[in-house]
């Protein structure tokens, strides 16, 4: 084995290894040396001992010990050694950590021998005998090799870490907002009763005022007063309770309410609410009573904000109505097609199995123009001025739809009127 080039000497080092050391610092690479013959060991060993840390072997066994205790980046193999040869060093080695470099050091090695280096992914071979510079750019080049893998490995694992990071900080703003639309939402919905509740305790205050001795026909006046305002802050407390239990993901248990009770409920409800108006207002009941799987105030709560959509749709005066029926058959989804006046929702959570209660709330308002149509569900939508509307409301429909895993369609026509249509089931009425 020829050795000519002489080693680096202490300052060429020094330089290098301060620059290394500014640069990129990290450890020095580890090399390891396979080789029966003790002379070509010292003289790889006075090579490479101040670039690298060095792990000499003299045989196959010794040099498997030692991959498997120390971390290993380029391995230098002669393949004609005594016992184990060089090639079947490699292919152990290869068990032991698959992604060191090697380096084959060959004499006349016949091609099959080439051969099966190759499929063992030997990086170099170097034919004996061998030029210092030689052997020590092979090293060098496989030890770049190894970093770069290493670095690119490193570099991987931190872009899935960011991404998982990315990914949480994602999940975490979503309950943010969620969050944030529940509020919202508790607020939209608790408006509405406590409209009410004011307007009561203006008239209440009005007759106490007024009154310098309250007779029997303001008893009764005032009792009946009360026990709307009574109903209306029940409402509140329900509608924060709902949403409190959204908040903790829970789910309410399902009550079982007549669908008619509800309706009359809602009609006191309208009777006395803002948004009426001078507008005309109509509710039927239900031919035959029924059951409905869904939270009583969550149903009156999406036909009030539909009929109060209804009365504000329009500035002049119009009507609105409610009514349904019970289907004993399932939809037919087909027959429904969303376009520029329809749109069906909640498609994909519906269940949709018999038998089922419609419910419409209809009105002959100026309908909805197809470009707004797709938008109208979208949280914080609105056509309404900033202190009219806060865009919530049939946000909000959809969702305690969807709770109840009912379908909503909404069917508009331009210039005639709009007709909100909710499926929800139905469940027989405990005698
Ligand atoms: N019956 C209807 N006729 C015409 N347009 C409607 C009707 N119902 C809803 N819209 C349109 O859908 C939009 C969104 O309705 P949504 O109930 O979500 O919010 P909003 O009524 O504007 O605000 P809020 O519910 O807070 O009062 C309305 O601004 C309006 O443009
Ligand atoms: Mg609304």
């Amino acid at each position: 084995m020829a050795l000519t080039a002489d080693p680096p000497t202490e300052a060429n080092s020094a330089a290098a290894n301060l620059i290394e050391a500014t640069v990129t610092p990290k450890r020095r690479g580890t090399l390891l040396v396979v080789d029966d013959e003790d002379g070509a060991r010292q003289s790889l060993r006075m090579v490479f001992k101040d670039d690298y840390d060095l792990l000499m072997a003299e045989d196959g066994p010794t040099a498997i010990k030692l991959a498997q205790d120390h971390p290993i980046d380029v391995a230098v193999l002669d393949i004609r050694m005594a016992g184990m040869s060089g090639i079947e060093v490699l292919e152990r080695l290869r068990y032991v950590n698959p992604d060191i470099e090697a380096i084959m050091i060959t004499a006349y090695e016949t091609t099959d021998t080439i051969r099966q280096a190759l499929r063992l992914r030997a990086s170099d071979y170097i034919n004996k005998p061998f030029e210092i510079a030689t052997i020590r750019a092979a090293v060098s080049q496989a030890m770049q090799r190894r970093t770069l893998e290493s670095e690119i490995h490193s570099s991987a694992e931190k872009i899935q870490q960011l991404l998982a990071e990315l990914q949480n900080q994602r999940i975490e703003e979503q309950i943010a907002k969620t969050r944030g639309d529940i509020y919202a939402s508790i607020i939209h919905d608790i408006n509405g009763p406590l409209t009410v509740i004011c307007g009561f305790v203006q008239v209440l205050n009005r007759r106490f005022n007024q009154a310098s001795r309250l007779d029997v026909a303001d008893l009764e006046f005032i009792r009946e007063r009360l026990n709307i305002i009574g109903r209306q802050t029940s409402n509140c407390i329900e509608i924060s309770r709902r949403y409190l239990g959204f908040l903790r993901r829970q789910k309410d248990e399902t009550a079982r309410v007549g669908v008619n009770q509800m309706l009359n409920d809602l009609n006191q409800l309208v009777r006395v609410h803002p948004s009426l108006q001078d507008n005309e207002f109509g509710i039927q009941p239900l031919a035959e009573d029924i059951g409905v799987k869904i939270n009583g105030t969550d149903l009156i709560q999406i036909l009030l904000n539909l009929a109060v959509n209804g009365f504000q749709c329009a500035p002049f005066s119009h009507r609105v109505d409610i009514g349904g029926e019970v289907l004993r058959e399932p939809l037919d989804l087909k027959t429904f097609k969303d376009g520029p006046q329809d749109r069906l929702l909640n498609v994909e959570s519906f269940n949709n199995t018999a038998p089922l209660v419609k419910l419409w709330v209809r009105d002959n308002g100026p309908g909805i123009p197809p470009e707004v149509l797709p938008k109208i569900f979208q949280p914080y939508f609105t056509t309404k001025g900033p202190r009219q509307g806060t865009g919530l409301g049939l946000n909000i429909v959809q969702r305690l739809i969807k709770e109840g895993k009912g379908a909503l369609h909404v069917h508009t026509r331009p210039g005639e009127g709009t007709m909100f249509t909710i499926y929800l089931l139905g469940a027989n009425l405990a005698k």
